[in-house]
C-alpha cells in the first residue's frame, strides 16, 4: 500500500491474524475455540436490566466517571470482596470496556520515555497503548507450563524509568491465577522502583480448582499505587457491550479520566444501569460462584478430551483458555497448526506467538478458548481426536 494521508503512527499495524483465522474458521464452518467470547445467552437478569433501561430513557449521556449507582456498586463491590473502602466519587471511572481502560491508564499515567513491564504472552491491546504514549515495553517472558516467576529475573526489568508493570491475572492465554507471593514480590518491587501496579481484571471471576484473584491494593503500601481494571464482558457473558472500568486512588482516576474523555467521554449510559443491576443482583444471588463451576465444567470438558486425546494441554485455573503444547505434532508452527486446524480438523484456535516478542516460546503452542456451550466443546474434542 502507498500511503499518503494515513500517520506514521498507524501505519505499521495491518489486520491481525485473528481474523484471518476467524475467516478460515468461517470458510470451512469449522467449530470456532479461536475467539474468547461466549456461544451461549447472557443471563436473563442483566439483558432484562437494560432493556428496561433502554426503555425508562435512561438514553442520554452518562457523566464522565459513570453513572453513579453503577459507581456506588463497584464500591460495594470492592468492599465485599476485598474488605476495602473505596470513594465511588473520587476513586472510580466507568469506560467503554476493559479495552478503553488499559488504554486510559496508560496514556493518562505513562510520558513518552517511561518503561512499562508486561509479562508475555499479552493482552495484544498493551503494546500499541504502550507505543501510543511513547512508553517502553519491557518483556517478562512466562514460561511453559508453569509460568512461574523467578524474582531476580523480574527485578533486572525494573529500573528508575519504570513507570507501570501491567499484571493481567487471571492471564489471558495461560489460564495462570498470580499467587499471593507472586503478587506481593510484585508489590515489594513496584515500592521499591516507585512503580504502579496496574492491574486487568477481565477474568477476575472466572476462577476454579480453588483459585483465588488476590488483591493487588490490599497488600501494604499498594493502594496509593494500584489501578485496578475489571470488565462486564467476560463475568456476565455480554463482551459486545464494551462497559468496564477502573479503581484507583483519585490522582490516577483523574489521569485516566483526563484520556477517556476526549476519546468517548463517557461510557454507555443504558448499560451501566444493566451493570449496576448485574452487580447487585450477583451478589444477591451468589452468580460468582456458579459463573466459577460452569467454567470448571467447560475446563474439564476440554481438559479431558486432550488427555484422552493425548494431546499435552496446560491446566488452566482461571480465564477460559487451555493452551496446549502442539511442538510434538510435526504440524509446524502455531500459525501453520492454526490455517491447518479450521480446513483438516474442523476446530479453529489461535496461534499465541502473536501474544509474544520472544515469538519462538509461543510458536510451539495453540490456544483453545472453552466459553463455548457444552456440547460445542464434545463436538471439537470428537474432532481433534485425529491429532492422536
Ligand atoms: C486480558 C484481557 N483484558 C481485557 C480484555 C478486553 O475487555 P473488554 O472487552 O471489556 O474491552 C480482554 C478481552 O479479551 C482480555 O482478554
Amino acid at each position: 500500500m502507498t500511503y499518503h494521508f494515513s500517520a506514521n503512527r498507524v501505519r505499521h499495524f495491518g489486520t491481525t491474524i485473528f481474523s484471518e483465522i476467524t475467516a478460515l474458521a468461517q470458510h470451512h464452518n469449522a467449530i470456532n475455540l479461536g475467539q474468547g467470547f461466549p456461544d451461549f445467552s447472557a443471563p436473563a437478569f442483566i439483558k432484562d436490566a437494560a432493556i428496561k433501561a433502554i426503555q425508562d430513557d435512561v438514553n442520554q449521556y452518562a457523566p464522565l466517571p459513570g453513572r453513579p449507582k453503577l459507581r456506588q456498586a463497584i464500591a460495594d463491590k470492592v468492599l465485599k470482596h476485598e474488605g476495602r473502602t473505596v470513594d465511588p466519587n473520587t476513586e472510580i471511572a466507568v469506560m467503554v470496556g476493559a479495552t478503553e481502560a488499559i488504554f486510559s491508564t496508560i496514556l493518562g499515567l505513562v510520558d513518552p520515555g517511561d518503561e512499562v513491564i508486561i509479562f508475555e504472552p499479552y493482552y495484544d491491546s498493551y503494546i500499541p497503548s504502550i507505543e501510543f504514549a511513547g512508553g517502553i515495553p519491557k518483556y517478562y517472558t512466562l514460561q511453559a507450563p508453569d509460568w512461574t516467576i523467578d524474582p531476580d529475573e523480574l527485578e533486572a526489568l525494573f529500573s528508575d524509568k519504570t513507570k507501570l508493570i501491567m499484571i493481567n491475572t487471571p492471564h489471558n492465554p495461560t489460564g495462570k491465577v498470580f499467587s499471593l507471593d507472586e503478587m506481593e514480590l510484585i508489590a515489594r518491587l513496584c515500592q521499591k522502583y516507585d512503580a504502579i501496579a496496574a492491574v486487568d481484571g477481565a477474568y477476575e471471576h472466572i476462577i476454579y480448582d480453588g483459585a483465588v484473584h488476590h488483591s493487588m491494593a490490599n497488600i501494604d503500601g499498594m493502594a496509593e499505587r494500584t489501578v485496578q481494571i475489571s470488565s462486564l464482558g467476560k463475568t456476565f457473558s455480554v463482551t459486545g457491550w464494551k462497559t468496564g472500568w477502573t479503581v484507583a486512588p483519585p490522582e490516577l482516576t483523574t489521569a485516566i479520566m483526563r484520556i477517556y474523555q476526549w476519546a468517548t467521554f463517557s461510557g454507555i449510559n443504558p448499560l451501566q444501569e444493566a451493570a449496576a443491576e448485574a452487580l447487585i443482583t450477583a451478589e444477591q444471588t451468589g452468580y460468582y460462584a456458579e459463573l466459577g463451576q460452569m467454567y470448571h465444567r467447560k475446563r474439564d470438558i476440554l481438559m479431558n478430551g486432550f488427555n484422552e486425546i493425548g494431546l499435552p494441554a496446560i491446566k488452566p485455573y482461571g480465564s477460559f483458555f487451555i493452551m496446549v503444547d502442539i511442538s510434538e505434532l510435526g504440524l509446524g508452527t502455531d500459525v501453520e497448526f492454526c490455517k491447518y486446524l479450521p480446513e483438516k480438523v474442523g476446530v479453529a484456535a489461535i496461534p499465541p506467538s502473536a501474544f509474544y516478542v520472544n515469538k519462538s516460546a509461543g510458536e510451539k503452542m495453540a490456544r483453545f478458548a472453552f466459553c463455548k456451550k457444552d456440547e460445542v466443546l464434545q463436538a471439537a474434542v470428537e474432532k481433534l481426536r485425529v491429532l492422536g
